[in-house]
């Protein structure tokens, strides 16, 4: 077999190549194992501390079968995982190291190629950035979404209706035992987040690049078919060997740009912008939130699914998935795009048809005529800032109201729920220090909650704004990722509370009314906020983390410094 890198390390003559066999065949594996077989590692991000990827071993046997039955060797290795619910200050810190662990542990190991196995939002993203700087032929296969929550006759999703149903609970609608009783089903299959929010966004453009084969990214976790498509995954790495299908064969400049599109198509995560960028940038691929923007304003949204529309991942799945979708859009796709199978994107999705157009939406009758990501810019923004017009309220696209600013996110907290908090439905809450260097990590803070006082009267959302991230379960009008951020010196450093500031999505401005001269002004008084870290991973991390317009990559780890 051609392009078999494995051999390097077994088929050396003398020592080096006798032990390498030996050692391997104390797993138990027979002398002919290593007679011209290519071998397969299977890179789980498993784990008990990250239970949207707790069933992937299951997964992982699923894609050793497929792997045996082609006439390869299936090795699993683990690397971290970056369980969402559980690790602080949040995963996006430890995107980069995930993505330097799946990079360095494929560099070094004897595989021809690898199949990746994710789920959990940040999980996609940084396999696939270790996977493209590693560039061995590399396909995804994701654990998939949950199936629906159940309760008093609602189907619920985890996420989105959990922060619905605890707006009812923190305001007394909810009694304690409902609330018990929403926490033992909204969550309650293996299996990541069942709204598109990012774990769901990200598999889905894994398969859009064409990382995945077609139709893998969607079908449930507890579903047969999804261990079915894990064999056929490991076949499919097998084959990919010969052909030497790489990532940067795969993930070219014109598969992101039908990523970007089906961003929008889907009405998928805000984090989805920050995730393409860092994964195009391992390859030399720049994207700009301007390349976002344009793709935004020509590609309708269609996926009809929860925080942007109404169905869950399940619906979605059951109405034909992302190839229906693309086969809806791919007149805005470049069709000619390589796949893990070998064939085209256009040739994966000719026959693909929609079977429920309330989930998937004909062109004709979109969720909305333009993409589910806007992008702004203005004096608040030089660098961009973003926006997911879909999951906001449609009147306060246009605003213009008062600030309200919270210096940190313990500042919003300690204060939001006093029924003192000076304000009101045209108010605009503001808050700093949640971007990837003053947080530090850019966690997903910027869902800055509702005010008690606002709910109680009735009201559901304000326009609030920040330098962090949000979830992609979330929704509201909630501009994000305003960079630069405010702890390197960002305009967001010099707003006042009482400062007027101007929300235009449909002109894509986010302005502070201040004057240039009193905004230099004021931010010639600005003071860094202390370091978090000093030693260790974090202080590498506020070294070389970029801004969210960027990526959020370290500077180093772009091709020229390799
Ligand atoms: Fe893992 Fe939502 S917590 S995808």
């Amino acid at each position: 077999m051609k392009n078999k890198r494995s051999s390097g390390w077994f088929q050396t003559p003398g020592y080096p190549g006798f032990s390498r066999r030996a050692w391997l065949r104390s797993e138990g594996f027979p002398a002919d194992i290593f007679e011209g077989k290519p071998v397969v590692g299977i890179c789980n991000s498993w784990s008990e501390l990250n239970n949207c990827n707790a069933h992937l071993r299951e997964v992982a046997a699923a894609v050793k079968r497929g792997v045996l039955a082609a006439g390869g060797v299936p090795l699993e290795f683990p690397t971290i995982s970056l369980g969402e619910m559980f690790m602080q200050p949040t995963t996006m810190m430890f995107r980069n190291l995930m993505s330097m662990d799946v990079e360095e542990s494929i560099r070094a190991n004897p595989m021809d190629a690898v199949v990746l196995l994710c789920g959990c939002d940040k999980t996609t993203p940084a396999q696939l950035m270790g996977a493209a700087s590693a560039d061995i032929p590399a396909i995804v296969v994701p654990g998939g979404p949950m199936l629906a929550g159940q309760w008093q006759g609602q189907r619920l999703g985890s996420g989105t209706d959990g922060r619905k149903l605890f707006d009812l609970y923190r305001t007394g609608r909810l009694t304690d035992e409902e609330w018990c009783e929403i926490e033992g089903c909204i969550a309650r299959t293996s299996g990541h987040c069942t709204v598109m929010g990012t774990a769901s966004t990200m598999t889905s453009l894994a398969e859009a690049l064409g990382m995945s084969l077609p139709g893998c990214a969607n079908i449930p976790a507890p579903d047969s078919r999804r261990m079915a498509m894990a064999e056929l995954s490991g076949g499919a790495a097998v084959d990919m060997i010969e052909q030497d299908l790489k990532p940067s064969r795969i993930m070219t400049r014109e598969a992101f740009e039908n990523a970007i599109t089906v961003l929008m198509a889907l009405g998928g995560s805000t984090n989805a912008v920050i995730h393409l960028a860092a994964m195009a940038g391992r390859l030399g691929i720049r994207l700009t939130l301007d390349d976002f923007d344009r793709r935004s304003r020509r590609t309708p949204c269609l996926a009809n699914v929860k925080p942007s529309g109404e169905h869950l991942m399940e619906d979605f799945f059951y109405a034909g998935g992302l190839p229906a979708l693309m086969n809806r859009i791919g007149d805005l796709l470049h069709t000619e795009c390589l796949t893990v199978n070998g064939k085209s994107l256009g040739e994966n999705i000719r026959t693909a048809q929609s079977r429920n157009d309330a989930v998937i939406r004909s062109r004709t009758q979109p969720l909305s005529t333009e993409g589910g990501i806007a992008i702004l810019y203005g004096n608040l923004a030089p660098d961009g800032a973003v926006i997911k017009q879909t999951a906001a309220s449609p009147e306060l696209l246009q605003h213009r109201g008062p600030a309200y600013v919270f210096e940190t996110r313990d500042e919003m907290t300690a204060k939001l729920d006093s029924d003192d908090l000076p304000v009101d439905r045209n108010s605009i809450l503001v808050m700093r220090n949640c971007g990837p260097k003053g947080a530090p990590g850019m966690p997903e803070w910027g869902h800055i909650p509702m005010p008690r006082k606002l709910l109680n009267q009735g009201v559901n959302d304000i326009v609030r704004i920040s330098d962090a991230r949000m979830s992609g379960v979330s929704y509201g009008t909630v501009v994000l990722h305003v960079s630069p951020e405010s702890a390197v010196g960002g305009p967001l450093a010099a707003i006042r509370t009482g400062d007027e500031i101007v929300l235009d999505v449909a002109a894509r401005k986010l302005e502070l009314s201040v004057s240039p001269q009193e905004i230099r002004h004021r931010l010639g008084d600005f003071e860094p906020p202390p370091r978090h870290y000093d030693r260790g991973y974090g202080r590498l991390f506020l070294d070389h983390v970029t801004q969210a317009h960027l990526g959020c990559d370290f500077d180093f780890l772009a091709p020229d410094y390799r």
